[in-house]
């Protein structure tokens, strides 16, 4: 099989084929159970680099190492506290990405020139096996362009990436959505970094104390940016009351709304409107899709109608919060 370029089925042999590749320091489009990540050897700084000019992502943002046994925290950090041990058995293979102090061997390209370095076992059945065939850890952030919205499916990452990845590994569409939690072990205090499936409670649970989650630092998380997995077209988060009324007065004013629906019930003849589903966890499974379908509509703006606040609905708001700015008119 070349690798050229496109979208496989991955099945027993191809993920055999894409070790190989990434072991030749190529890229490797892989799917993970929250968003496809665009892979890379991290042990290999050469390999690495081409994932952020592939991403025109800055090469001063660390990346996420993942790795296919807990027992390989080892190979990639030190200080790692019995706490992290304890997360680990009880949430890997899944959505939690754990920060620890870096060995001194790992290379700076993949840790953005930082002393720490993420690691997650992600919940996929290829990527498991794909982790298991290379042996070693795989360097994956999203596999989307640098402040585009994350891909939930191979035909996204083809959309966004192109010719720039060698093999995109097709596991189908992602289950959870919404890319990882990730916690912050490496220094005194524990801090969340980014919300998602997995909640501060259930963290805070085994932590046995209270999480911190500001961002006191300056450590360069491009997800922790104002503006991240945003659509192309301007996009706006509006309140569910008063929906209707925001939208008729924006219909005076603009010409195409595409609509992320959350209660509202459009009229059956009003265009470009997605309803979303009620339950969070089908919410955040379709959200980048939905908003992706919206995009390449090129349509004036896109106005996505506030979901839940509640704890289950903390990651998708985290990301909307990210990919709209608030409109009150
Ligand atoms: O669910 C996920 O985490 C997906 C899948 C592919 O695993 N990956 C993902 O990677 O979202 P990425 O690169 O798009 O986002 C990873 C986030 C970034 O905000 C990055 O800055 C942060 O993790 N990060 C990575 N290493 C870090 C470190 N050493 N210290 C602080 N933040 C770090
Ligand atoms: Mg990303």
């Amino acid at each position: 099989m070349s690798a050229n370029n496109h979208i496989v089925m991955a099945d027993e042999s191809v993920i055999v084929e894409a070790a190989l590749l990434l072991k030749q320091g190529r890229l490797v489009a892989l799917p993970t159970e929250t968003v496809y990540g665009l892979g890379a050897d991290a042990s290999n700084p050469e390999a690495v680099k081409q994932i952020f000019s592939a991403k025109g992502r800055p090469e001063n943002h660390p990346l996420i190492v993942h790795i296919g046994s807990v027992e390989q925290i080892h190979d990639w950090a030190v200080n790692v506290p019995d706490v992290a041990l304890q997360l680990a058995n009880l949430f890997w293979p899944g959505p939690l990405t754990l920060i620890f102090k870096k060995r001194p061997e790992v290379p700076m390209a993949v840790t953005g020139g930082q002393d720490t370095i993420a690691l997650r076992i992600p919940n996929n059945p290829v990527a498991l096996s794909l982790l298991k065939d290379f042996g070693g850890g795989i360097a994956a952030p999203s596999a989307n362009r640098f402040k585009h919205i994350s891909p939930t499916s191979a035909k996204h990452v083809l959309e966004e990436l192109g010719s720039a990845v060698d093999l995109i590994l097709d596991g189908g569409p992602c289950l959870l959505g919404v890319e990882s939690t990730i916690l912050d072990l490496s220094g005194e205090h524990y801090r969340l970094l980014r919300p998602g499936h997995i909640s501060v409670s259930e963290l805070e649970a085994v932590l046995k104390t209270k999480l911190s989650t500001g961002n006191a630092s300056s450590v360069r998380t491009s997800g922790m940016m104002a503006v991240h997995y945003a659509p192309l077209t301007p996009a706006y988060l509006c309140a569910s009351e008063g929906f209707p009324e925001t939208l008729d007065k924006l219909a005076k004013m603009i010409k195409t709304v595409g609509i992320l629906a959350y209660k509202y019930q459009p009229s059956s003849k009003q265009e470009h409107v997605i309803d979303m589903p009620e339950q969070s966890a089908e919410y955040a499974q379709s959200l980048y899709a939905a908003l992706r379908e919206l995009d390449q509509l090129k349509l004036d703006i896109i106005l996505v109608e506030q979901p839940p606040e509640t704890e289950s609905w903390r990651a998708i708001n985290d990301r909307l919060g990210k990919a709209t700015v608030l409109i009150d008119i």
